[in-house]
């Protein structure tokens, strides 16, 4: 048998978070705040902010958000709440190059976040001295394409190190060569950190996903922590990839060992293999609830690039009203498993999880050396943003 390239296991591994932290409303509101509030989302492309006014708008936990390209050219982000009574400045994504303005009372900021003024200034605002008054910052940073953004106008990971963290680890692809495909939105009635979590499991990947993903074995996958985030390596691409019919990515060798999968902590990641370069990122919607977003890029001119992006996600042809909504698994007329989808296998897992995991018997029991050393960086990485022990909080298992 041939020998796997990847060293020998050794990294313990443990659950570190209590249950309730995947249930509990009040671990979720201190999320909101602790986690959401001062980590790193990703929110959209750059190609999304390619001219000065461009901008596009995100929610990140409690915090509405407005991400542009200024006049000079460069990113800025602040928070998407008007400085007079808070209504939300812009909506969805467009261009503000004339400016922001408020569509409750027509405020009106430049894009540095500046007051530039309102309607019947002298008459109802003699006093007021415009240059007291911006948007609140936000901040934003930049990997290859993807754009980050963090509420905090001085997070305490700053964006040089989120990013340094993964520099040595990014992919071979050029994805401005690319063409972007398909987006998916999922409704998954789990908490966010468990989808998550799932994601870092390699070890269900020659299982839960046999017929799927194939695998591989835990002993010719690893991962690699960097800093708080976690890029996956795999030993080359599965049959059915190297058989698809889809054109090949030049950078990328889907046969050679490499990464396939980032997660960047909390919340995003990007897969990327030889016919695709797929970036992903949750976004909660309660304790026990989140959506699974996804856009995915492939090479260009394929004129059956959406029958082959459907072969790679093939929920869609078993969703019973066609709808263009998220994709649920109530949507489904058959079962899970028989979808033949991966995204769709985890989600079955995962929402049996969730309830599983309300019931009083749930523990976890031990955990693979390694594979799963994986949930026990995140968690670790949760715990710092959210320390345990606080009010109405369980204490972690550590
Ligand atoms: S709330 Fe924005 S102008 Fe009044
Ligand atoms: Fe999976």
């Amino acid at each position: 048998m041939a020998q796997s390239p990847f060293a020998a296991p050794s990294r313990p591994a443990r659950q570190l978070l209590h249950r309730e932290a995947y249930f509990e409303a009040e671990w979720l509101a201190r999320e909101e705040t602790e986690l959401f509030g001062r980590a790193w989302s990703f929110a959209c492309m750059t190609d999304d902010l390619a001219g000065p006014g461009d901008y596009v708008t995100v929610k990140v936990g409690d915090w509405p958000l407005v991400i542009l390209r200024d006049k000079g050219g460069a990113l800025r982000a602040f928070h998407n709440v008007c400085r007079h009574r808070g209504m939300q400045v812009v909506e969805g994504c467009g261009n503000a190059a004339k400016g922001l303005t408020c569509p409750y009372h027509w405020w009106t900021y430049e894009l540095d976040g500046a007051l530039r003024g309102m309607p019947k200034r002298e008459a109802l605002f003699a006093d007021l001295d415009l240059s007291t008054i911006a948007l609140k910052p936000a901040s934003v940073g930049v990997i290859d394409r993807l754009v980050f953004v963090c509420p905090d106008a001085t997070p305490p990971d700053g964006f040089e190190t989120f990013k340094a963290d993964l520099e040595e680890h990014l992919w071979p692809h050029d994805v401005a060569k690319l063409e972007e495909t398909a987006s998916g939105r999922y409704r998954i009635a789990c908490n966010s950190k468990l989808f998550a979590e799932n994601a870092m499991d390699g070890y269900h990947l020659a299982y839960l996903h046999d017929r799927t993903l194939m695998g591989p074995d835990a002993e010719w996958q690893t991962w690699k922590a960097a800093g708080r985030h976690w890029v996956w390596y795999g030993p080359g691409e599965s049959e059915g990839r190297r058989n698809s019919t889809m054109k090949r990515i030049p950078e990328s060798d889907p046969d050679a060992p490499g990464p396939r999968v980032w997660w960047f902590f909390p919340t995003s990641g990007v897969i990327a293999t030889g016919v695709f370069w797929s970036v992903f990122w949750l976004v909660p919607d309660g304790p026990q609830s989140c959506f699974l977003d996804t856009r995915t890029w492939i090479m260009p001119d394929q004129a059956e690039a959406m029958k082959a992006y459907e072969d790679l996600f093939p929920a869609s042809r078993h969703r019973r009203d066609g709808s263009p909504d998220a994709i649920a698994l109530d949507q489904l007329d058959v079962h899970p498993m028989e979808t033949l989808d991966f995204q769709i296998e985890d989600m079955w897992v995962v929402e049996r999880l969730q309830e599983s995991l309300r019931s009083p018997a749930f523990e976890v029991g031990p955990l693979s050396l390694d594979t799963e050393a994986s949930l026990t960086h995140f968690q670790r990485s949760i715990l710092d943003y959210v320390p345990a022990g606080g009010r109405g909080m369980k204490a972690a298992a550590e």
